[in-house]
């Protein structure tokens, strides 16, 4: 059972697009859920035209009610996409996001256990939020203190950048407060690339487990049907195929976040990274 954050910082780099993608190419051994968690607002539902009811909210009212005897499950919750793919959509309005992910989030590590599923939360962009606790040290309130909650108790953090000048700058300020929060963290490189990926890890001083090409015929495809035939070959799928198996193989050396792990972890960098060359 692994806890999978993806968040952003500025922009949309492809946040919600990404963890569908990665949840459609997940390791068919590994039960998953997809849980969209963005204090902005959930796009899924919109996007797939799931009904709203279940969601994020009907599970945040579940877990209100959880008892020994009725105990909330994940899996009571989820719509599933083309190819069966499980996710629990947010809702659009960010008053009804910020009141469930109070709720869930509290309790996200309890249920992934009690269902045995691993869960990619979608947790939106880290400075969209109006409403700021000053939960991370050293930053600007940036977003609800259960969202960073939801980030801490992550056994992977991956935060999404784009990888020109402008998405590395921004990528630069925030690491150190993010790896305050979880030093469990690796970077998500979206579109054009200035420089390697080795590079870029080495002046950031995090891991970087990948790169994702700018692919819009891949990004409309992710969740709209069974990523077989000829939408497996697009390069946007390739791509998280490839980080998908990184994220299972970090894993078990993240979750146990000693320093031989960590050790561990920057050779595997510089394997994965020597790999996703562009
Ligand atoms: N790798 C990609 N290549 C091309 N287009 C992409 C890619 N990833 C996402 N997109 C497109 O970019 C737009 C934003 O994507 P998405 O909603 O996933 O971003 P996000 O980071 O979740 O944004 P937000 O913070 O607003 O929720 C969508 O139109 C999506 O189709
Ligand atoms: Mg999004």
């Amino acid at each position: 059972v692994a806890l999978v954050a993806l968040v952003s910082i500025k922009g949309a780099p492809g946040v919600t697009t990404t963890a569908v993608a990665l949840g459609s190419v997940w390791p068919s051994a590994r039960a998953l859920v997809i849980l969209e968690m963005d204090p902005a607002g959930g796009d899924i539902a919109a996007r797939r035209g799931l009904s709203g009811d279940p969601s994020l909210v009907s599970l945040a009212a579940a877990v209100r009610r959880d008892r020994a005897s009725d105990p909330t499950r994940l899996l009571d919750h989820c719509c599933e996409l083309p190819g069966g793919l499980r996710v629990i959509a947010g809702s659009a309005a960010p008053t009804e996001m910020g009141t469930a992910i109070d709720v869930v989030g509290a309790a996200l590590p309890h249920l992934a256990l009690r269902d045995a599923v691993d869960v990619l939360v979608d947790c939106g962009r880290l400075n969209s939020t109006p409403t700021g606790s000053h939960d991370m040290p050293g930053s600007p309130p940036i977003t609800s203190a259960s969202l960073v909650s939801v980030l801490r108790s992550a056994d992977l953090l991956l935060v999404l950048s784009r990888g020109d000048l402008a998405g590395l700058s921004h990528l630069e300020w925030w690491l150190p407060a993010l790896r305050s929060v979880n030093k469990g963290l690796a970077v998500l490189l979206v579109g054009p690339l200035s420089w390697r990926t080795e590079e870029v890890a080495g002046v950031l001083g995090s891991p970087v487990i990948g790169h994702i090409p700018h692919d819009q015929p891949g990004a409309d495809m992710v969740g709209s049907r069974a990523l077989r035939g000829g939408a497996a070959r697009l390069p946007l799928i390739r791509a998280v195929r490839g980080i998908a198996d990184r994220v299972v193989a970090w894993l078990p050396i993240l979750v146990t976040r000693d320093a031989e792990a960590h050790e561990q972890l920057a050779e595997l960098d510089a394997v994965a990274t020597a790999d996703v060359r562009p």
